[in-house]
Formats: structure tokens, sequence, C-alpha cells
């Protein structure tokens, strides 16, 4: 399976991602955890991608598809993958169909902006392996610490108030487009983020049509 994850910011993505992976037993490659790692290991990417990430604005595409197209070339990605957070622009989505890179469905999962901003502010993500929990949602095991890993669970820096509202807003002017780009193409299916995780993973299993949830 080569699924694309589209939705906007705290929709889910990669809480969803985590989920499908394990059952469909592809890797999943976020992005967004790509670049904080290069954040955090102090690389030039992370250097270029702070920049922008920390006020909600989007890495330039150049840049952002020359890391994916390496990353999806590499051994573990031969018999698929789910791709959390790219394509975010017409180029990107343009980029990948260019390389011959063959999705076969785009999962968009939506909320609204006001669920959003609620889920955002309550998020802790592991600073080891960028594991998503949710203090209310969603919480670890042991306060503070990965359930996966063991890592410390850390606030985003990009979850302040105003950043998401940037994010927001950049995610209906440049990523929201897309879904009229696969939809075209017949592999648009739509799951709706419920308030309830349960119920936005069975949704997310209906529209893949894999099978029921645990
Ligand atoms: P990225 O890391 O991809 O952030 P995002 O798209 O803004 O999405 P989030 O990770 O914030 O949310 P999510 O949908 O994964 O939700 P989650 O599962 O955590 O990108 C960050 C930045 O990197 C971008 O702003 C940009 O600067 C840059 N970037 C990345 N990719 C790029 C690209 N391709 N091009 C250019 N720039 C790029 O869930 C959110 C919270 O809600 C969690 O706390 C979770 O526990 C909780 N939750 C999840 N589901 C439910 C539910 N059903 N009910 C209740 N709570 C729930
Ligand atoms: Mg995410």
């Amino acid at each position: 399976m080569k699924l694309i994850l589209l939705g906007p910011p705290g929709a889910g993505k990669g809480t969803q991602a985590e989920i499908l992976s394990e059952k469909l037993n592809v890797k999943t490659i976020s992005t967004g955890v790509m670049l904080r790692t290069a954040i955090k290991e102090k690389t030039e990417l992370g250097e270029t991608a702070s920049r922008y990430i920390n006020d909600g604005k989007l890495v330039p595409d150049d840049v952002m598809v020359g890391i994916v197209k390496e990353r999806l070339s590499q051994k573990d990605c031969k018999n698929g993958f789910i791709l959390d957070g790219f394509p975010r622009t017409i180029a990107q989505a343009d980029a990948l169909a260019d390389a011959g890179i063959d999705i076969d469905k785009v999962l968009l999962i939506d909320v609204s902006d006001e669920t959003v901003i609620k889920r955002l502010s309550g998020r802790r993500e592991c600073s080891g392996c960028g594991t998503p929990y949710h203090v209310d949602f969603n919480p670890s095991e042991k306060d503070g610490v990965c359930d996966k890993c063991g890592g410390e669970l850390i606030c985003r820096k990009d979850d302040n108030e105003e950043t998401i509202k940037n994010r927001l807003s950049i995610y209906h002017e440049q990523t929201e487009p897309i879904k009229a780009y696969y939809e075209k193409l017949g592999k648009l299916v739509a799951a709706k983020g419920r308030e309830e995780l349960k119920d936005t993973t069975q949704e997310v299993f209906a529209a893949l049509g894999i099978g029921e949830t645990k």
C-alpha cells in the first residue's frame, strides 16, 4: 500500500499513521518528524527547516522534494509506505508523479479549525521517536514518558496559538487544493476526524477498506 495522509494540522495524521503502519506492516515517512529530527541534530537541513517551522510556514518545495525522494528510494519503502505530511503543495504532488511514484490512495482526515486548536494545545510528542500523545484524549501510560521508546514527552514549539493559526491558514491556501488534485485521479478517500480516537480509527479503516480494528 502506498498511502498519503492528508489533513489539517492536528487532524490526527501522525496518530493514525502509527496505527496503520502496524496494521499494514509498512513504514511511515513523516516529513514533520524528519525535519524536527534534523533540527535536533543541528544538521544543515535542520537549520533551514527551523527558519520556517517555528513560524508555521512551509519549508520550500525543492528542499522537501529532495529529502522525500531520497527517503522513498530506500529499501524499506519497496513494499509500500505511508506518507504523513507530504505532499503539502500541488508542486510537491507533481514532483511525486514526475518521479514515477504511483500512489494507491490518499486519505483525507478532516476536522474543524476549532478542533485543531483544542487538540494541539493538549498535544505532547516524544522527543525521541515523534509519537504523538494528548494529555486528555490519548495519554501515555506513564506521565511524560513515551510508551514506545521511553523518550521524554515535550510540547512542540509550533503548538502555540499564533503559530497554529498560521499553519491553519497555510493549510487552507496551499494544501487543501491537493484534495481536488487526487479526487480527479480517483484516489481520494475521506474519514471524519471524530472526538474519540477509536471512532476516527474505525472511520479510517472503513475508508481504506482494510477490515476491522482490534
Ligand atoms: P507536521 O509535523 O506534518 O505538522 P502538521 O501537518 O501541522 O500536523 P501535526 O503533526 O501538527 O498534526 P497531526 O495531523 O499529525 O495530528 P496528531 O496525530 O499529532 O509539520 C510541521 C511543520 O513542518 C510544517 O508546519 C512545515 O513547516 C514543515 N513541513 C512538514 N512537511 C512539509 C512539507 N511537505 N512541505 C513543507 N513544509 C513541511 O494529533 C494531534 C493531537 O490530537 C494529538 O495530541 C493526538 O493525541 C490528538 N488526537 C488525534 N486524534 C484524535 C481524536 N480522534 N480524538 C481526540 N484527540 C485526538
Ligand atoms: Mg503529525
